[in-house]
């Protein structure tokens, strides 16, 4: 089969090594993927949002299967695009990615369809202004639409309230709307799915480590470290986690009329009242996925083509038993402005315990350099945590570039 994989992060060189390991698998390429993805997967020079272009690549290469690794072209309705046209792909439609891409939708879905979640008030932006003297605080003041992980502030006091409102404003159409939640306290997990819209096999869980700085200081980043499993997680609470919300959720989308198929990844939180949800996304996490997807032993092209022809049931999902931890190394100043082309040393190494996914990295002469804020992630697998960590962090002290900077609490 020729695949190809659409995206550039370290989730979707994770994706490009798994899938490359598939027997079935004659030619893989990714759009526009990175310099670290270059011996997996041929690249091409397509951004994730240009569908047009996509679309003439699929058709002029006769690719058999698409699979889209960010949330941005599942918004724009790819998969709706590419379905018209008769080509195969792995994401869920443009209806159904309102679970990730509105919060307005995804919470009135989950109200609707007896999902645990939050309490939540949905208002236009110049209401959210108005009520913010009779909030009771702390509140979680949410944009509707897609923000990179930015749209989401906690508010203490009434003058946080109105600089959290002034910070989403600048968000545009996004901030038009704004959900107004109540606050959970408890331990967040992270925990994913594969659906065919009907059936749904659990692909465990993970918790990322989204503040910058060691201890959870600092502002929040796309992620700066996962652990899988999620401490805390349990098949007990895995099976709770399937029958409340998971299938819930994809009996709502059926009933609605745009059923839900490829990755479901729901954010939870365990509080003393049981679990919750925060929100849902329609892909893997990053850098989740570079801690799940070095453990799946299955063939992950079978999973994806079992899903896309409905026969989820027939398949079998196994994971190697233990841990992983991935590490991501940053440029300095990120999640604020960083400097590009730092030259990287230390990744020629070879160290088998640990792997190397290349999320914002080019190549400038015969040298690896910086191109992103979050720049290299660094997954140690083990049978416990600890080795995992250990593992990971070994790694991680053999590479170095200027500013580089990165927790040293993943998996402690
Ligand atoms: P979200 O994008 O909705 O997952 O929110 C991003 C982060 O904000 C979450 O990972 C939580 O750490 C925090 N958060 C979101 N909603 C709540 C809530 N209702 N209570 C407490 N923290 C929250
Ligand atoms: N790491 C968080 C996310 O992918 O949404």
């Amino acid at each position: 089969m020729k695949i190809l994989i659409i995206g550039g992060g370290g989730r979707e060189h994770v994706l490009a090594w798994k899938i490359a390991q598939s027997a079935s698998v004659t030619k893989l390429y990714c759009a526009p993927g990175n310099p670290g993805i270059a011996p997996l997967a041929e690249l091409v020079p397509i951004v994730v949002d240009d569908i047009d272009a996509l679309l003439l690549f699929v058709s002029e290469h006769a690719i058999d299967l698409t699979v889209v690794g960010p949330e941005l072209p599942l918004s724009l309705g790819i998969v709706d695009r590419f379905l018209e046209k008769g080509f195969k792909i792995f994401g869920s439609t443009k209806a159904a990615s309102q679970i990730e891409s509105s919060k307005v939708f995804s919470k009135q879905l989950m109200q609707k369809y007896g999902v645990p979640t939050a309490s939540a008030e949905l208002v236009s932006l110049e209401e959210a202004y108005s009520r913010v003297s009779s909030l009771s605080l702390p509140v979680v003041l949410k944009v509707d639409g897609l923000a990179a992980g930015k749209g989401v502030v906690i508010v203490r006091t009434q003058e946080e309230a109105i600089a959290g409102l002034d910070f989403l404003k600048k968000m545009g159409t996004a901030s038009a709307q704004i959900v107004i939640e109540e606050f959970l306290e408890g331990t967040e997990i992270s925990f994913f799915v594969v659906t065919d819209g009907e059936m749904a096999i659990p692909l465990g869980s993970a918790q990322d480590h989204k503040a910058v700085f060691d201890g959870n200081r600092g502002p929040n980043t796309g992620g700066m470290g996962v652990v899988s499993p999620s401490p805390g997680m349990t098949p007990a609470l895995s099976a709770e986690v399937m029958s409340k919300v998971i299938e819930p959720t994809l009996r709502g989308m059926r009933e609605e009329g745009m059923p839900y198929t490829g990755i479901l990844y729901a954010g939870l939180i365990l509080t003393q009242e049981g679990i919750s949800v925060l929100e849902f996304n329609a892909r893997w996490g990053d850098p989740e996925a570079q801690a799940l997807l070095p453990r799946l032993k299955t063939d992950w092209l079978e999973v994806m083509t079992a899903a896309l022809e409905g026969r989820l049931n027939q398949v079998r999902i196994d994971w190697d038993a233990g841990s992983s931890v991935c590490v991501v190394l940053a440029s300095g100043g990120y999640p604020g402005a960083y400097k590009k082309g730092e030259i990287i040393s230390g990744l020629e190494n070879d160290y088998a315990e640990a792997m190397i996914f290349h999320a914002g990295t080019g190549r400038q002469e015969d040298e690896w350099v910086t191109q992103g804020g979050r720049v290299l992630g660094i997954t140690g697998v083990g049978p416990s945590l600890e080795i995992a960590r250990r593992h990971a962090y070994k790694r991680v002290a053999q590479i170095s570039f200027s500013g580089m900077h990165y927790r040293s609490d993943i998996g402690l």
